[in-house]
């Protein structure tokens, strides 16, 4: 019985040490900290310069600092590739610590800016399994012609943003909100109350997608009221950091015309 009632506070403060705890980390979870990428620049300078050059440019077809592979494209490509070599031993396979091996590619994701933003990047095929599936995000969102026009359609998403905003809008969709396309609800003088998302707007005329996937226009007179919301479209994805990184990965893919 004492024992008991001795436990219970202890428990309670262990789940909120691990609760805090695993908080705090989940910024850094997401992506590399600064002090990888600052011991990935010293990394590079040292070993991958000379061939690859301060930019990064130098072997054709490939630019480390604007993240163009030939082959690679998810952090674990990289790590085969700097872990094993490529081209029949033109580019040699280095023995790097785990460290070492992780501050390298941080420092290849930061785009070589040494305070630059390092964000993970996981595995393009499981990143499109889990935005068809767990993730929901083809429930609302419209990829290569198949999916609904509810949500933003995505097909050139890769091209248009870079990784960290598209983080943004996963973990903090709130904050990465265009106004654009914020949800809209009309109600026409004919009495009829139209729903959907905004895609464009003058002083006149408001062009949205109902929900029945129909492009509309109205006249702003013909319209008895107008109303714009405000709140988020999603909450916070709960995927967990390292389905975040692969759904990342997927879209950096997505570099198609709509
Ligand atoms: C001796 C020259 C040499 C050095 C040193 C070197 N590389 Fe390379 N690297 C190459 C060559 C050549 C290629 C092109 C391989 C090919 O043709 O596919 C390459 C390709 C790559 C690729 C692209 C793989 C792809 O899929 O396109 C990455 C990433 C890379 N190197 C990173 C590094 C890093 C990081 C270092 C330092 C740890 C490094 N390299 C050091 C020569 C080098
Ligand atoms: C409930 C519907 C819904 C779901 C589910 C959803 N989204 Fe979105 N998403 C939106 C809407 C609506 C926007 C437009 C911005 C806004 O209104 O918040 C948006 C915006 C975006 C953007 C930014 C587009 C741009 O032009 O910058 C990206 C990227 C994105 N979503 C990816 C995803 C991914 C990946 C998932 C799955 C993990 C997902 N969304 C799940 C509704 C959704």
């Amino acid at each position: 019985m004492k024992l008991n009632t001795l436990f219970k506070p202890i428990t309670a403060l262990l789940v909120s040490i691990v609760a805090a705890h695993s908080s705090a980390q989940d910024d850094t979870d997401h992506q590399y900290t600064s002090e990888a990428v600052a011991a990935g620049l010293r990394v590079y300078t040292q070993q991958c310069a000379l061939c690859h050059g301060p930019e990064g440019g130098l072997v054709d077809g490939i630019n480390l600092s604007r993240g163009e592979f030939r082959n690679a494209s998810s952090d674990a490509d990289l790590r085969d590739v700097i872990a094993g070599g490529a081209a029949a031993g033109r580019m040699p396979a280095f023995s790097l610590s785990i460290e070492e091996l992780s501050g390298v590619i941080a420092y290849i994701r930061a785009g070589f800016d040494p305070e630059g933003v390092a964000i993970k990047i996981g595995d393009p095929e499981r990143g499109r399994a889990l935005f068809e599936g767990k993730g929901e995000c083809a429930e609302c969102h419209r990829v290569n012609g198949s999916g609904p026009y509810t949500a933003p359609d995505l097909t050139s998403i890769g091209s248009l943003r870079t990784p960290a905003s598209l983080q943004r809008n996963l973990l903090d969709p709130a904050s990465a909100i265009l106004p654009i396309n914020r949800p809209v609800r009309l109600v026409t003088r004919n009495e009829e109350t139209v729903a959907g998302r905004r895609l464009n707007e003058d002083t006149y005329t408001v062009q949205m997608v109902d929900s029945q996937n129909r492009l509309r226009s109205f006249v702003k007179t013909d319209l008895v009221s107008y109303e714009i919301s405000m709140e988020p479209s999603k909450g916070p994805t709960n995927l967990s950091s390292e389905e975040v990184a692969d759904v990342i990965g997927y879209l950096l893919t997505l570099r198609g015309k709509k």
